[in-house]
C-alpha cells in the first residue's frame, strides 16, 4: 500500500530521470556492486549473490520502475570498513541516492564516485575517508555530507558551479584554505565549521550563522569576528602624495559621520518612543482589571443579571467556579479566531481556562444544549481540547476549555522566526502529527460518518506540556448560521468545500494534509502580511514534479541528520491526504496507520536490527 503510494508520486520523476536507460542492463550494475562487497570487509552479512533478484531482494539496493538500473543504495552503519576500490560504485551510471555514513571507510574517496552524473545525495558522514575531495562533482548534487572524516586539502572551487546544491555539510574535517565563494541560490544548509581554514567568509555566505563557520581559528568577517584591516579602516588612512585632497576627504568624513550619528539618534528616539506607546497599550489590552464594572469591552458583556447560574458543566468536569467567577476573572485576549475571540481567564484560585466567545449561532437554545450534550460526549479523549462548561443566552454564548500553556503548533511553527528562536524538531513535529491524526480519527468515528470537524488548522492544534497534539474547536462549525461568503477555512479549504460549503469527514483529511505539509515546509498556507498567498498543497507538488530535492522542507529541519527519510514518507501521507478527489483521500484512521508505521520503521533501523526487512520499502532518499 506504501509502496503503491510511493510509486504514483514518484512515477513521473523516475520516468525523466531514466527514459533513455530502460535498455540497459540490470546485470552489469549487479556486476559492479559485486565487486564492491567483495572487495569491502563488512560486518553485517550482505545478502548480495547473483543467484537472488538484485532489484527486489539485495539488501539496501534500491532500483528504477522498469528493473533495469540502480539508484539507490543505503548502507548506513553496515560496519564496511577499509577503502573503496574505484570502478565498483562508481560505474553505476544511474545512482541518485548513495548513503554510506556511519561505517568505518578509509582511504580517499574515489574520483568515479562523486562524479556520477545523476548522483543527487550523497552522505558519507562519520567515516574515515582522507585525502582531498574529487574536483568533478556530479552537477545533479543537492545534498552532500562528507562531515566528520578526515578529508584535506581545499574545499573544491569547483563547487560554485553546483546550482542544485542546497546542503553542504563538511565539518569535522582537515580542509584548509579559503571557503569557497558560493553564490548558490539554492543552498539552503552549509556546515563548513571546524576544519583549519582561512581567509575571509565570501559575501553571498554571511547570512549563514555562526556556527556554520565556528571552530576555524583563522576565518574572519562576518558572522565571525571582523578581519585584520578590513578595507573600511583602510580608507580613512590618509594618503600622503595628495595632502590638499585627504584633508578634504577627511573633513567630509567627519561631517558625514556626525550627520549619521545624528540621524541615528533621531532614529533611535523616535523608535524608543514608539515602543512605549506600543506597550502601553499592549498592557490595556492584556490587563483587563478585575471588576465587575468594566467588563463592557470583556466577555460575559451580554450575559443577563437573572442568569448568572446557568453555566453548564460537563460530566467529569473536575472544575468548581460558576459564571460569576468567571466573570470577575481578570482575562487577556488570546486571539480573533474564526468564530469569535477566546480569552484566558484567570480565575481567582489560580484556575485557568479559555472563554471561547462565539459569534453568529444559527441555533435555539434546545438545540445548542443538545448539540454541546453531543460534542461533550464525543470530545472525550485524550488529543481532544477538553470543553469544560458553556453558557448559553441571547446575547452571548460562551464556551469554557481547559487551558493550554504550551500554545498552539501555529504559533510555535511560525511564531518568534529568527534569533532567540527555539527550533521545532523533527521528533516532536511527528508526535504533535500523530495526536492531532488521532484526535480527528476520534470525532470522525464517534461522531457518525455525518459529523465533522470543519475547522482543521495549525492554530487549532494546541499542545500539552509533553507536545502531545490537542484538536480544539470541535463542534463548532456546525454551529453557525452564515454562509461563509469567504470560507472561513482559506488556506486548508479543500477544493470542493470552497464550491459546496460543506464540510465532510473527506475535507477535514484534506486540511490535515495541508497541516502535514505546513509542518514539513515550515510554511504558513495563510497569506501573512506582505508576503504572497502560497496554496501549499500545489506549490509542494510542482517542486516535487520538477525535481525531485529537498528544497521542500523545512530549513530547521534539514539540521537533524537522518530524518530523511521519514520526512519523504511523512510528505507521501500529506500529499495523498490533499488529493483533489474526495474519494480518493484516505480515510483518518489510515492517516494514523501510516504515521505509526512512519515511527515504526524509523525504531527498527535506530535499533540497528532488520535492515533487511525495511530495505525493501526504504526506496527513498535516506542519510
Ligand atoms: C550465492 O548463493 C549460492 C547458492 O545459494 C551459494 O552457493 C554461493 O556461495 C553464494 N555466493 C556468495 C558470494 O555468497
Ligand atoms: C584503512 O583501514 C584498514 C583496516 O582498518 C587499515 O588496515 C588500513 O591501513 C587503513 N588505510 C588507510 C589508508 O588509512
Ligand atoms: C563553472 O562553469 C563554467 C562554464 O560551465 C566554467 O567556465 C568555469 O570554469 C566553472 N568554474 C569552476 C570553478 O569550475
Ligand atoms: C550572486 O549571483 C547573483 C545572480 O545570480 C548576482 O546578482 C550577485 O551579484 C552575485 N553576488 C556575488 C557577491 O557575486
Ligand atoms: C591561508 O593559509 C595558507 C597556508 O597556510 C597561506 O598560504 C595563505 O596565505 C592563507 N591565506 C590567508 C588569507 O590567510
Ligand atoms: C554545524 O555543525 C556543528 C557540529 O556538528 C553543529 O554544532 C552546528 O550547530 C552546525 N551548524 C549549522 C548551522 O548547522
Amino acid at each position: 500500500m506504501k509502496n503503491l503510494r510511493f510509486l504514483a508520486v514518484f512515477t513521473i520523476v523516475f520516468l525523466l530521470y531514466n527514459l533513455h536507460e530502460t535498455t540497459a542492463d540490470i546485470s552489469t550494475d549487479a556486476q559492479a556492486l559485486l565487486e564492491f562487497a567483495s572487495s569491502v570487509p563488512h560486518v553485517r552479512k550482505l545478502n548480495w549473490n547473483s543467484t537472488i533478484p538484485i532489484c527486489t531482494s539485495w539488501v539496501g539496493i534500491t532500483c528504477n520502475d522498469e528493473g533495469t538500473k540502480v539508484i539507490a543504495i543505503h548502507l548506513p552503519g553496515h560496519g564496511l570498513f577499509g577503502p573503496i576500490p574505484p570502478n565498483t560504485i562508481g560505474k553505476l551510471d544511474s545512482l541518485r541516492i548513495l548513503s554510506l555514513r556511519s561505517n568505518f571507510l578509509n582511504g580517499s574517496l574515489p574520483s568515479d564516485i562523486i562524479s556520477i552524473p545523476s548522483l543527487q545525495f550523497l552522505y558519507l558522514q562519520n567515516n574515515k575517508f582522507s585525502g582531498n575531495v574529487p574536483l568533478t562533482v556530479s552537477p545533479q548534487i543537492s545534498n552532500l555530507d562528507l562531515s566528520f572524516n578526515s578529508f584535506t586539502g581545499n574545499i573544491p572551487q569547483t563547487l560554485q558551479n553546483l546550482t542544485h546544491l542546497t546542503s553542504l555539510n563538511l565539518q569535522f574535517n582537515l580542509f584548509t584554505g579559503p571557503v569557497p565563494e558560493l553564490n548558490l541560490t539554492r543552498l539552503r544548509l552549509l556546515n563548513v565549521s571546524h576544519n583549519l581554514l582561512n581567509g575571509s567568509i565570501p559575501s553571498p555566505l554571511q547570512s549563514f550563522p555562526e556556527s556554520s563557520f565556528s571552530g576555524n581559528e583563522f576565518l574572519c568577517g562576518p558572522p565571525l569576528k571582523e578581519c585584520p584591516n578590513t578595507p573600511a579602516s583602510m580608507a580613512l588612512r590618509p594618503k600622503k602624495h595628495n595632502k590638499k585632497l585627504s584633508t578634504g576627504a577627511i573633513i567630509a568624513i567627519v561631517i558625514g559621520s556626525f550627520l549619521l550619528l545624528l540621524l541615528l539618534a533621531i532614529l533611535l528616539f523616535c523608535f524608543m518612543k514608539k515602543k512605549d506607546r506600543d506597550s502601553v497599550s499592549e498592557l490595556t489590552v492584556k490587563a483587563v482589571p478585575p471588576g465587575k464594572n468594566e467588563k463592557s469591552d470583556d466577555f460575559g458583556s451580554g450575559v443577563q443579571a437573572a442568569e448568572k447560574n446557568k453555566l453548564v458543566f460537563f460530566e467529569g468536569s473536575s472544575y468548581n467556579f460558576d459564571l460569576e467567577d468567571l466573570l470577575r476573572a481578570s482575562a487577556e485576549v488570546l486571539g480573533k479566531g474564526s468564530y469569535g475571540t477566546a480569552y484566558k481567564a484567570i480565575l481567582d484560585e489560580g484556575t485557568t481556562v479559555v472563554v471561547k466567545r462565539v459569534r453568529e449561532v444559527g441555533v435555539a437554545k434546545k438545540e445548542f444544549d443538545q448539540h454541546m450534550e453531543f460534542v461533550g460526549r464525543i470530545g472525550r479523549h485524550h488529543n481532544i481540547v477538553p470543553l469544560c462548561a458553556y453558557y448559553f443566552s441571547k446575547d452571548e454564548k460562551l464556551l469554557v476549555y481547559e487551558y493550554m500553556v504550551t500554545g498552539s503548533l501555529s504559533a510555535l511553527l511560525h511564531g518568534n522566526r529568527g534569533i532567540g528562536r527555539t527550533p521545532l524538531d523533527w521528533d516532536t513535529r511527528v508526535k504533535i502529527s500523530l495526536g492531532a491524526a488521532k484526535g480527528i480519527s476520534h470525532i470522525h468515528s464517534e461522531g457518525g460518518a455525518k459529523f465533522a470537524h470543519g475547522n482543521i488548522k495549525s492554530s487549532n492544534i494546541l499542545l500539552t506540556t509533553d507536545f502531545d497534539g490537542c484538536v480544539s474547536d470541535l463542534g463548532l462549525a456546525p454551529l453557525m448560521n452564515f454562509l461563509p461568503t469567504k470560507p472561513r477555512c482559506i488556506g486548508y479549504c479543500a477544493p470542493e468545500v470552497i464550491e459546496t460549503r460543506k464540510f465532510t469527514q473527506k475535507s477535514d483529511v484534506y486540511s490535515f494534509g495541508v497541516l502535514l505539509l505546513e509542518l514539513l515546509t515550515g510554511k504558513s498556507p495563510l497569506p501573512s502580511g506582505h508576503e504572497e498567498v502560497v496554496d501549499l498543497p500545489r506549490w509542494v507538488r510542482s517542486v516535487v514534479r520538477e525535481e525531485w530535492t529537498a528544497e521542500v522542507f523545512d530549513e530547521e529541519l534539514m539540521r537533524y541528520p537522518h530524518v530523511e527519510e521519514e520526512m519523504v514518507q511523512m510528505l507521501q501521507i500529506g500529499l495523498a491526504c490533499v488529493t483533489r478527489v474526495p474519494d480518493n483521500r484516505p480515510s483518518m484512521e489510515d492517516v494514523v496507520k501510516m504515521i505509526v508505521d512512519l515511527r515504526s520503521s524509523d525504531s527498527s533501523e535506530h535499533r540497528g536490527s532488520s535492515e533487511d526487512n525495511r530495505s525493501k520499502g526504504s526506496n527513498v532518499q535516506t542519510p
